[in-house]
């Protein structure tokens, strides 16, 4: 451990947009990834995934709004994309043209962690490890998956947040094999609810913290395209029903928003446009992830002004 860098001096400062392909060289390990007694010690950051039964409900919008979120506040944050053949966290992030190796090339050994981690260009202590474009769905294996993980613990990083496929395939259970928690990313409709079940059964069952007993993984509920009108006409499940149903605690509410579109198409997770609810709210679900409680906003419908009430609008 006392020879781990910090995440900062670990990644190669990329100030230009187009990116030299480094050979590829041998892959140098971290002592805290060579045994199980130094592994242990070792894990110091705190994993988080961010998973969902139903797919397209806004889980990259999610994992990149907290990565930034958590970044912004001081925190070392990597962000890993597990959607393998599918990735767009990058695009998302905005440094999809800074791809040159991702993370299965670090499971293979064909780079380094240090080679594949792309820093954030906003937010100094943000790193992106980008998805493999790979059809190859096992290339992601439990043993390789732990030892990037504890890599990167060991190399400083508080945070890593794990930006999970849908469902219940390999790669979702991957991604939550070794979380600390979870953030179950559900939209306010049946289906949405009914597949987040599945996953809330697979958290409690079938990750390391289940199999070995003892503390479970923390699960959050972050309820996303929340549209108030829409609960108000009764054509969407209020934030009430669906914590009811699934009984878990609630660490955000996002309204749905044209403004995560434009933000997803200019590259700017959606938390750093200052105008926008949607910031708002993802900065809100940060504050509470990290232990401080926080009225929910952006459940009401807004109240209309004698004018629009007068004249309709
Ligand atoms: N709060 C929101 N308001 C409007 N659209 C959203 C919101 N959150 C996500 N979306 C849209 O939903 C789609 C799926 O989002 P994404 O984050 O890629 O989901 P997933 O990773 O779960 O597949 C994207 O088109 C995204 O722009
Ligand atoms: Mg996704």
């Amino acid at each position: 451990m006392t020879e781990a860098t910090s995440a900062t001096d670990l990644v190669i400062d990329e100030t230009s947009e187009d990116v030299a392909v480094a050979p590829p060289r041998p892959v140098e390990r971290s002592r805290a990834a060579d045994g199980p007694a130094a592994r242990k010690e070792a894990r110091t950051a705190e994993i988080i995934v961010v998973t969902s039964g139903k797919g397209g409900v806004g889980k990259t919008t999610t994992s990149a709004s907290l990565a930034c979120g958590l970044a912004r506040r001081g925190k070392r944050v990597a962000v890993i994309d597990f959607d393998i053949g599918l990735r767009n966290l990058d695009l998302v992030m905005g440094c999809e043209r800074r791809v040159v190796y991702d993370f299965v090339n670090v499971i293979n050994g064909d780079c380094t962690l240090k080679q594949a981690l792309i820093k954030d260009k906003r937010i100094d202590t943000l790193f992106v490890l980008a998805a493999s474009q790979t059809r190859d769905k096992d290339a992601l294996s439990a043993e390789g998956v732990r030892r990037v993980l504890d890599d990167l613990s060991a190399d400083g990083f508080d945070y890593i947040i794990c930006d999970s496929p849908a469902g219940i395939e390999k790669g979702a259970h991957l991604a939550m094999y070794y979380a600390d928690r979870a953030v179950v990313v559900v939209n306010p409709e049946v289906s949405s609810v009914r597949d987040s079940d599945r996953i809330l059964g697979l958290l409690a069952s079938k990750t390391e913290r289940a199999e070995k007993g003892g503390k479970g993984i923390i699960e959050h509920l972050l309820l996303t395209r929340y549209s108030p009108r829409r609960v108000a006409t009764g054509e969407m499940m209020s934030v009430g029903d669906v914590k009811e149903i699934l009984g878990l605690d609630v660490v955000g509410v996002i309204p749905e928003s044209p403004d995560v579109l434009t933000a997803s198409n200019a590259g700017t997770p959606v938390i750093l446009n200052a105008e926008s609810d949607v910031a708002r709210a993802y900065d809100d679900a940060v504050t509470r992830l990290l232990g401080e409680s926080v009225p929910l906003r952006f459940i009401e419908e807004p109240k209309k002004g004698l004018f629009a009430r007068m004249f309709g609008g």
